[in-house]
């Protein structure tokens, strides 16, 4: 067993279009309903004291979504930003956003730069917003820094090790996530966080996300200090 509070929880959040489907809605009400329960996780995170929390807002896949959805999500990342930035400050929940910020449009590149500045302060919780992310191209980009840096003669190849690697992803200097929860009962890893995920505790629950609450995150916890974490090694 393992009593800890798990210092980074990721999340990716699903099942906000089932849940509007179920109520006869369209999927947009259930990406705005996704937008409480958002609240909800970073309160109880600050609650439970933990200090990483990573959130799977939008993919490099969901590009490809009906145009009127992408405006929506990205309409929905700068209504959050516009009415929570003060209180994310106020609560001292340093924001950042992962991802390919060269697809944002200027609003929205705006409104991410204003919450990154306006709770650069923030000790209490580190919020990441994954946004335009994809881990393989994460991956990819992180090979990229390296190749660029060995050609410039700045990293020799034989310096090369998962701390260069690790240290070149978005999430850098993050710990790597202790749990990972998707919501609506879908057990995918969905190109989230791979390289970070390699010894994580999934925890997979069959709850809408519109309909994740603190009762949710902290119902994961406790299942999390139910385990045993062996990171391949043979328990002592
Ligand atoms: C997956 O549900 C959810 C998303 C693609 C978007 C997540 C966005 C939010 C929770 C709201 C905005 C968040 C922030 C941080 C401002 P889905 O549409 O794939 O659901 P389905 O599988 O039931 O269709």
């Amino acid at each position: 067993m393992n009593r800890d509070v798990p210092r980074h929880i990721a999340i990716i959040m699903d099942g906000n279009g089932r849940w509007a489907r179920s109520r006869l809605l369209p999927r947009t009400f259930g990406h705005h309903h996704g937008m409480k329960a958002v609240g909800e996780v970073v309160e109880g995170c600050i609650e439970a004291g933990v200090d990483v929390l990573t959130l799977f807002a939008f993919s490099e896949e969901n590009w490809s979504r009906p145009a009127d959805e992408v405006s929506s999500l990205m309409n929905l990342l700068e209504e959050y930003i516009a009415k929570e930035t003060k209180k994310l400050r106020r609560n001292g929940v340093r924001t950042r956003i992962l991802g390919d910020r060269t697809r944002l449009d200027r609003r929205a590149l705006a409104a991410i730069e204003r919450v990154e500045r306006e709770t650069a302060d923030g000790t209490e919780l580190q919020l990441g917003l994954c946004v335009s992310y994809s881990a393989r191209k994460e991956l990819t980009r992180a090979a990229r820094i390296i190749a660029e840096e060995v050609e410039a003669g700045r990293l020799d190849p034989s310096d090369i090790d998962e701390t260069t690697v690790a240290s070149r992803l978005y999430t850098a200097p993050w710990p790597d996530p202790d749990l990972l929860i998707r919501t609506s009962g879908e057990q995918r890893i969905s190109n989230f966080l791979l390289w970070q995920l390699a010894y994580t505790e999934l925890y997979v629950t069959p709850v809408l996300w519109p309909d994740f609450t603190r009762r949710e995150l902290f119902d994961a916890i406790l299942d999390f200090q139910d385990r045993e974490r062996r990171f391949g090694k043979v328990s002592v």
